[in-house]
Order: C-alpha cells, then structure tokens, then sequence
C-alpha cells in the first residue's frame, strides 16, 4: 500500500514536472520570437541610427504604431512631438535674433512643420515608412502617416528623458540630413530574420 502511493506521488509528481518545463519552453520561444520580429528588428536599427537608445522601448513601439493597427498608437505622441518641434524651432531662431517679427517667426515654423514637404520628407529618409505598423488597408507611406510617425519620435523621446531639450537637439540632427539611410537595408534584414 505504501509503496503504492509512493509510486503515484512519483507519477504525479512527474507529470507536474514536465508540464512546467513545456510552458518554460514555450515561453522561451514567444520570447525569442519577440526578440527578433522584424518590428523590433527595425525599432533596433531606428534607435541606431538615431544614436538615441530609449530606457523605455514600448515608447518607441508605441511611436511606430499607426492608429489604424491598434488603440494603443501614436496619436497624442504625435501632438508632443509637434510642440516639441515648435518649441526648438522657436528658441533658436529667436536665439539667433530676438528682434524676428512674429510674421517671420510663424512663417518659418510653418514652413517646418509642413506635413507633405518637410515632416514626412525627414521621416522618409528615415526609412519610417517600412517600420510603423498600420492596418493591412492603411498605405504606410502617405505623408501623413510618415509625418505622424516622424513626430512621435520626438514626443517619445521627450517622454523617455522627462524634458525636451534633447528631442528638440536630436530633431535638427535628424532635418539636417545627419542621419538617415541606415533603415535602406530593412527589407533584407527582416528577410533574414523570418528565416
Ligand atoms: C501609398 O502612398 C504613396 C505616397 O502617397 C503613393 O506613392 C503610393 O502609390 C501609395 N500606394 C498604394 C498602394 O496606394
């Protein structure tokens, strides 16, 4: 009898054992899937080239996420972003000259702040278009989506330091054309990676 019981303990006991190392492996393997999706894959490349390494990366994942694909998006990233950018603007051209009309001083945040010819023409260079996640219907690459992606970025990374001096200095690297083009060879990376 007692050997008995001592046998189903040892069953029993066994079974548990390998229920709980089939749920480690399989958790290791969502792991290790997650790890190297072509998403962060990219948001890797993305932090790269920006020379800018997040502490929180669901920023940066949030940033690259189109209202179309999920409730948790850039959206109101976006709007930060903006004022980011408005902000920096501002405090160098007045900076440079405190006497600016305010005519000027809108004119050229205007100017900067155009979706179709500024904004989504730096997030283009960004490659941006090939990392944010939007919707199977939602085309990545219309300026708009490009624009609001490009902006988050700041917004992200303003939320990531607690301030926006260094979104706003980051900014004027990445619309002076000193960074970009690494994202070019995205494809092919994520080529390798789902194999
Ligand atoms: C997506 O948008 C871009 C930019 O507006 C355009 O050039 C391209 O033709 C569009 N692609 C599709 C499939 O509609």
């Amino acid at each position: 009898m007692q050997s008995h019981r001592f046998t189903l303990f040892i069953v029993f006991f066994l079974a548990i054992l390998s229920h709980i190392q089939g749920q480690a492996s399989s958790e290791l393997q969502d792991r290790s899937f997650k790890l190297l999706s072509p998403f962060s894959v990219a948001l890797e490349t993305l932090q790269k080239q920006l020379d800018y390494t997040f502490n929180n990366i669901g920023l940066l994942r949030r940033a690259m996420t189109h209202a179309s694909f999920s409730e948790e998006n850039n959206r109101a990233l976006s709007i930060l972003g903006a004022n980011v950018i408005e902000t920096s603007v501002s405090l160098q051209l007045l900076g440079k000259d405190i006497e600016i009309s305010s005519k000027d001083l809108n004119h050229q945040i205007s100017e900067i702040s155009k979706v179709e010819t500024s904004c989504a023409v730096d997030g283009k260079r960004l490659g941006l278009q090939k990392v944010i996640r939007v919707s199977p219907r939602t085309n990545s690459s219309t300026p708009a989506v490009v624009c609001g992606a490009f902006r988050a970025i700041f917004g992200a990374i303003a939320i990531d330091t607690g301030k926006s001096d260094d979104a706003g200095n980051l900014f004027w690297t990445v619309h002076h054309g000193q960074v970009g083009h690494a994202l070019e060879f995205i494809s092919e990376l994520s080529l390798i990676v789902n194999l």
